[in-house]
């Protein structure tokens, strides 16, 4: 029984320990489930907690953003209410203005009106004056016609006072002479800024100096006048030398004219001063004796010094004067000495190797009534050398131009 009794026992304390046992590995099983399930609600948590955090985030950037909407919704409120009332001050300008246009258009209408009403007068006034001035073009023409018929009788009466009908020598130049000198001369020495009103100045410049000289120019103010352009054509620096000065008006003149176009204008001058060709006959109109004291008072009279010419007195032909001359060189040769085919052809031949390349010589009276003698040689010979080529054969003077 005791067998029995400790066998149960045995068996209800295996039982017991079974149960237990059971007890035991279930309750573990339950603790390792729960285990897992707190960690997976761990992880929830935190998860949850992160989101919480960014909801969080985006909650208070969301505020954010609502209020700066807010802001900017406050703004536009006030912008549009400014545009309103600018809207409404442009409307009232706006208003403003086209009435002012209104008045405007119309005192432009008014205005058109009287302008329309003004041209028509004008139209008028000027068909008038147009009348009045073709009347007064006639009077004016027929009064210029009477007065150049009066002009050229005063200046025929002042030539011939001059000794034009005496001589030849006129001091005026036709619109024929001018005309051949702008023509043909002037652009031949490349003058072409001289116009005719030069010309007219050096023309009248011609008896203005004669007046205040000594003694008379012997020759035209035409001839004058060129052999002045045929000068200041010259290369610069200017070396004249003058055969036949006679008083000096001719030196004086270009002294006068010639002399401020040039840094150095210097004029030799030849004569024997011994009369108007001879001493028995020194002057064929004037009362003032040939000599060089004239010569020299009319170059003082010029403002002339010792420093802007030389005088050789004497024939151009003399040993002495060419001896002083042999190494002279001259721009420009004035040939107005002796005027015989011997005395002109004497001269070229002594005298026309001084001349610098690209300078002048000038005979004067070619084709002169007087002095036949002076045409012959130049056509001849000056003309045709082959050192020289032709520049002008107009106003009793021939002009030829070395050549470079
Ligand atoms: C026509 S006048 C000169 C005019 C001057 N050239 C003028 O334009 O007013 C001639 C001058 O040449 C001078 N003469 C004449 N034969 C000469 C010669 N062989 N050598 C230098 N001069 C001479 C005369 O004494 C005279 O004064």
């Amino acid at each position: 029984m005791i067998w029995i009794a400790i066998l149960a026992a045995i068996l209800g304390g295996a039982l017991c320990a079974v149960v237990l046992l059971r007890l035991v590995v279930g309750l573990r099983g339950s603790r390792t489930k729960l285990r897992t399930e707190v960690s997976s609600l761990t992880t929830k948590n935190s998860d949850l907690d992160a989101a919480v955090s960014s909801l969080t985030t985006k909650n208070s950037d969301l505020d954010a953003a609502v209020s700066s909407l807010t802001t900017k919704n406050s703004d536009l409120d006030a912008a549009v209410s400014s545009l309103t009332t600018k809207n409404a001050e442009l409307a009232v300008e706006v208003s403003s203005l086209f009435s002012s246009r209104q008045a405007d258009v119309q005192r432009f209408t008014a205005a058109d009106e009287e302008q329309r009403r003004l041209i028509r007068v004008f139209r008028e006034a000027g068909d008038t004056r147009n009348d009045g001035q073709q009347r007064l073009n006639t009077a004016l023409r027929d009064g210029v016609q009477d007065a150049k018929k009066r002009g050229t009788s005063a200046h025929h009466n002042a030539q011939s006072l001059s000794g034009e009908l005496i001589h030849g020598s006129k001091r005026f130049t036709s619109e024929a002479e001018r005309a051949s000198l702008l023509d043909t001369v002037i652009p031949s020495l490349g003058l072409d800024w001289i116009t005719e009103r030069h010309l007219l100045y050096l023309e009248h410049a011609v008896p203005a100096l004669e007046g205040r000289l000594l003694g008379r120019l012997a020759a035209p103010s035409s001839s004058m006048v060129l052999r002045s352009l045929v000068v200041l054509a010259a290369p610069d620096p200017t070396r004249v030398l003058e055969i036949g000065t006679l008083y000096g008006v001719s030196a004086a003149f270009l002294h006068e004219v010639v002399r401020f176009g040039k840094t150095v204008f210097h004029q030799t001058v030849i004569d024997p001063f011994f009369g108007y060709y001879g001493q028995d006959n020194p002057d064929l109109f004037t009362p003032v004796p040939v000599i060089e004291a004239v010569f020299r008072e009319n170059m003082r009279r010029v403002g002339a010094t010792d420093s802007d010419f030389a005088v050789e007195v004497g024939l151009a032909e003399d040993d002495a004067i060419r001896t002083r001359l042999t190494d002279q060189t001259f721009e420009v040769l004035i040939i107005d000495g002796d005027h015989s085919y011997e005395g002109v052809k004497r001269d070229f031949e002594n005298y026309a190797d001084h001349v610098a390349p690209g300078g002048y010589v000038i005979v004067d009276d070619y084709q002169g009534p007087s002095w036949p003698d002076v045409t012959r040689y130049v056509d001849e010979t000056v003309f045709t050398d082959p050192r020289f080529e032709v520049v002008s054969s107009v106003l009793r003077t021939a002009v030829v131009r070395r050549r470079s």
